[in-house]
């Protein structure tokens, strides 16, 4: 839920580090910080705030020089964002700085070992206390700095991703992972290394990079070596050196003001990349290859539990109705928070999808855990390549929506659906529960959707004018049936978590059975009614809501009358199969809470509180 990135070579350290915390500051905008080394000195520099509140801080008040550094943009779990508690944190001697993304779960009795020996903290972090623990046993035990960085973190009970360095031995970065991530961004001839949390910070200085595992540590030796060890046992590891595939473009804002706006408008490109070698309408063939694979798992399971957080869960509700319609097998769709603790039955006819983009998300990552453990086998539905999701499924597909920067999800929840759909529909296809004449119909729409939302993408200009009628809203409903009621979910969450108005989602008719007590007529109503889906008992709910003067903001099927009638504002989306239709109909309502966000000056790409992977529980 942190960044961390850093640099030991003969560049200067600072430019690269201040742009890898802005491509990585949607892992936690609370505070920010950088440290230096000029071979004389450090040069430490942190604050409240975001990189660019650093920027200023660090314009007044540090040098900048050096070709050693790390930095760190912040999350808070421990101590409340303020100066103080901010990375690095520098070990009591000053010899040791170190940043850290994750969480001790053991800091207090460390740390109270600590105090006992002489040791006092500024900070109320966990980090602070690792640093000292670190510094503790290399003076105690006589040893190099990654010799002691090995035996504090076989003491330590958590997750972190960790990079420190001591001042005594400049030429040298240790780092080491137990479930955050951390990439080493390996540079021309062994001559400089970056290190970094993903690879987005520096991919315009190299295309090879390590991606340590869990429980794996590297000590990076300036000009010279990266070498990669167990922590458990301190044996060497072959670590493999990938070559990124990512591109600048896709880190960047390409002209538009957010990047929200950008991932909604690249949905057409992103589902199209989805379907790439996977859709083949015209030879009747749907082909993923973690499918193929383990056909016999997916055809003999007894039922399919998914398991997510957020817009992923919303993802995995639209699956479970298309899974039950067309491959007519049972679906549970659980939070992955509630599973991992509930003591759920699962057994080895299970099959477990977790879907996740960041492929990061802690609790996912531990009901996943908890599935294998019981037997189940566990597909994922990851976007970001080689995420610690992706590594501990059994096997699983990629979305290949490209990086989602903003906090809110848009594009990897119509990929993830794109993706799932494809799934379902082979599965149907080798399980007899379709008839050939719907599969190949079903195929050609689908083909058929990139240029569909393209269109919906049209509205844009329209839906931000009705977002400006209401961006005074205090509350917000969002009401969808069957195929669309997880739509209203997501719909309502994406208003929620950028524009702050307090949003929910129902299932059209549950209206009735309590929130309609909340309409009166300052409360817009978002409804979905699209003319496949329940059209006539939903058109029902819209009446309803209009003789209790709600506003209704519809999203109909184009050429609709009826609702056009009776709603205050109606946005049109081309015609689809009703199974389909989320692809579309999510689009208007996430270009509405972008606007409404805007227009309240709101962060829209780091909206408050938020951080875009959740690596803790
Ligand atoms: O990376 P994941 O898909 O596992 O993330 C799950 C949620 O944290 C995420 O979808 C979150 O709800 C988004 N901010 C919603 O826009």
């Amino acid at each position: 839920m942190c960044g961390i990135t850093g640099y030991i070579g003969y560049r200067d350290a600072f430019p690269i580090i201040i742009n890898g915390l802005k491509r990585l500051e949607y892992r936690g905008y609370d505070s920010a910080g950088v440290v230096l080394y000029d071979g004389n000195q450090i040069n430490l520099s942190k604050t409240k705030g975001k990189v660019s509140d650093l920027l200023k801080k660090f314009d007044s008040d540090t040098s900048k020089v050096g070709n050693l550094g790390i930095g760190h943009t912040r999350w808070a779990t421990h101590g409340e964002p303020n100066d103080i508690n901010s990375h690095p944190h520098t070990s009591q001697s000053g010899n040791l700085v170190l940043v850290h993304n994750g969480i001790i779960e053991n800091y207090n009795s460390i740390k109270q070992e600590l105090i006992g020996r002489g040791y006092s903290f500024q900070s109320d972090t966990d980090t602070e206390v690792l640093v000292n623990f670190i510094e503790e046993i290399k003076i105690q035990n006589n040893v190099k700095l990654g010799k002691a960085v090995q035996i504090a973190l076989n003491q330590v009970v958590g997750a972190y991703a960790i990079a420190v360095f001591d001042i005594d031995k400049p030429d040298e970065i240790i780092v080491a992972k137990l479930g955050s991530p951390i990439a080493i961004g390996v540079g021309k001839d062994l001559e400089e290394f970056f290190i970094a949390s993903d690879a987005s910070p520096f991919i315009e200085y190299t295309r090879n990079a390590i991606y340590l595992e869990d429980g794996e540590m590297a000590i990076i030796k300036k000009r010279r070596e990266v070498i990669v060890k167990k922590i458990d046992d301190d044996t060497n590891v072959d670590a493999k050196v990938q070559e990124l595939q990512m591109n600048l473009g896709e880190i960047e804002k390409n002209g538009y003001e957010h990047f929200m706006l950008k991932e909604i408008h690249e949905q057409p490109r992103a589902i199209t990349d989805t379907f790439r070698g996977r859709l083949l309408p015209e030879e009747g063939i749907i082909k993923i290859s973690g499918l193929e694979n383990n056909m016999k798992r997916f055809l003999n399971a007894e039922r399919i539990i998914i398991v997510a957080c957020g817009t992923s869960w919303h993802a995995g509700l639209v699956a479970e109705y298309i899974f039950e319609e067309f491959v007519r097998i049972p679906v549970e769709v659980e939070y992955a928070s509630e599973f991992r603790y509930r003591n759920p039955i699962i057994t080895e006819r299970d099959l477990v999808i977790a879907i996740s983009q960041s492929g990061e998300t802690a609790d996912t990552l531990a009901a996943i855990k908890l599935a294998k453990s019981k037997g189940a086998f566990v597909f994922g539905v990851c976007n970001v390549v080689g995420s610690s999701i992706a590594r501990e499924n059994d096997s699983g597909v990629y979305t290949h929506a490209g990086p989602e920067i903003g906090v809110a999800s848009t594009k990897a929840f119509t990929t993830q659906i794109t993706v799932l759909t494809l799934m379902a529909l082979r599965l149907a296809r080798a399980k007899g529960t379709m008839t050939s004449a719907d599969y190949r119909m079903y195929l050609q729409e689908m083909e058929r959707i990139p240029a569909k939302v393209e269109k919906v993408l049209e509205m844009d200009a329209k839906v931000e004018e009705i977002a400006r009628k209401y961006l005074l809203s205090t509350n917000c409903l969002y009401l969808g049936r069957g195929y669309n009621f997880p739509v209203a979910l997501e719909g309502a969450l994406k208003l929620k978590e950028i524009s702050y108005i307090h949003a929910e989602g129902y299932p059209a008719a549950e209206m009735k059975h309590g929130p309609i007590a909340l309409i009166d007529d300052r409360m817009p109503v978002v409804v979905i009614a699209t003319s496949r889906g329940h059209y006539d008992k939903v058109v029902s709910n819209i009446q309803e809501i209009k003789s209790r003067s709600g506003k209704i903001i519809a999203v109909v099927t184009e050429g609709d009358t009826v609702v056009r009638d009776i709603a205050d504002h109606v946005i049109e989306i081309p015609d689809t199969e009703e199974a389909l239709s989320p692809l579309l109909t999510t689009i208007p309502l996430q270009l509405l809470s972008y606007y409404i966000a805007v227009m309240r000056n709101c962060n829209v790409d780091q909206p408050r509180n938020l951080a875009k992977s959740v690596t803790v529980e």
